[in-house]
């Protein structure tokens, strides 16, 4: 298989040549051929990289064992729903959107401690909408939505709350979104997000990317995040005028080796690994033996750091 940082690009002089005469022969103008063929390759990268996001979460499954993970094997205990919502500091009757709401967990939590006002989850992805749907069989129901956070079908200042838990990271354009997402909020609404540091899990990281190697799979490519603890607040202040940054430093602290082999196998999806169930055994295989050898030359301990950022910004 060939691996990503073997492919170069080489254009020889008579292919340029070639291309050149071409372009005169049929009277184009190079800058424009070319910008145009940038553009279609921009476009196919794009929603390449929205299949890549719906391939994750075609199951709540994977999500669920990384939700179940963090909350099992955190160092300090942190109910981030919880803090969210003390943040959120609301009377029960707001308006709310959760965008990337998943299977719908927090606006159900809401509505359980009360919450009367009208609660909106929406997602991209069908099975998690149907999900959320099962979940919530109370009365005053929530409304479900599939649909995608860069195309929002609500009218404009028309939420109290908007909020964006964990999902920004997956979006192309994140200035351009967010700024849709303000769009939508009441002049004096909000807006809430949260998202994980840059460096989150390096142990984890380093140990997916040593998988991908043994098994010629190209390495997890260090894409510049979109969004993440290192550039939220910056990017939130240019877009709203205020803008209140928290961050919680933690880790997920491990004395076995399953817990994180389950970790890394409900990453499979977004690694690029294809959908082979004997390569899956194989990988799980590798990694278990591998993870064991570090736990014991660690005295049995896997500590790996983490931050979550949260932002609460007022339009
Ligand atoms: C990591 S999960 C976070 C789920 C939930 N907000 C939480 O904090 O537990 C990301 C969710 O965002 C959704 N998502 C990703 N990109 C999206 C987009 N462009 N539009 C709508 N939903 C999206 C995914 O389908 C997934 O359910």
């Amino acid at each position: 298989m060939v691996k990503s940082k073997d492919i170069h690009f080489r254009i020889c002089n008579d292919l340029l040549e070639r291309f050149d005469s071409a372009l005169v022969y049929e009277g184009l103008n190079k800058t424009e051929v070319l910008t145009h063929a940038i553009r279609n390759f921009c476009a196919q990268v794009e929603s390449q990289k929205m299949n890549d996001v719906k391939r994750q979460y075609t199951v709540n499954d994977h999500l669920q064992v990384r939700i179940d993970t963090h909350l099992k094997y955190e160092e300090k205990p942190v109910d981030l729903d919880k803090i969210v919502i003390s943040q959120l500091q609301v009377t029960a009757q707001e308006k709310i959107l959760d965008i990337g709401c998943a299977s719908g967990k927090f606006l159900i939590t809401l509505q359980k401690l009360g919450h009367q006002g009208q609660l909106t989850g929406l997602d991209q992805s069908p099975t998690m909408i149907q999900e959320a749907k099962n979940n919530s069989s109370n009365k005053r129901t929530i409304e479900w939505v599939i649909g995608n956070a860069t195309k929002l079908p609500f009218p404009y200042n028309f939420y109290d709350w908007v909020i964006a838990r964990h999902m920004l990271y997956h979006v192309t354009d994140v200035e351009k979104t967010i700024r849709g997402f303000k769009n939508i909020i009441r002049p004096d609404g909000g807006f809430l997000a949260t998202t994980n540091s840059y460096v989150s899990l390096p142990r984890i990281e380093e140990m997916c990317n040593r998988m991908l190697l043994a098994f010629g799979l190209p390495e997890k490519s260090p894409t510049a995040s979109p969004f993440c603890l290192e550039n939220g607040k910056e990017l939130l202040s240019s877009i709203f005028p205020i803008v209140e940054e928290t961050v919680i430093h933690n880790s997920l602290l491990f004395h076995e080796s399953i817990p994180i082999v389950n970790y890394i196998a409900s990453m499979f999806p977004s690694l690029n690994i294809p959908d082979d169930f004997s390569l899956h055994t194989e990988m799980k295989k590798w990694l278990q033996v591998e993870i064991e050898q570090v736990l014991s030359h660690h005295n049995g301990i896997w500590r790996d750091p983490k931050a979550v950022a949260i932002y609460r910004c007022r339009k």
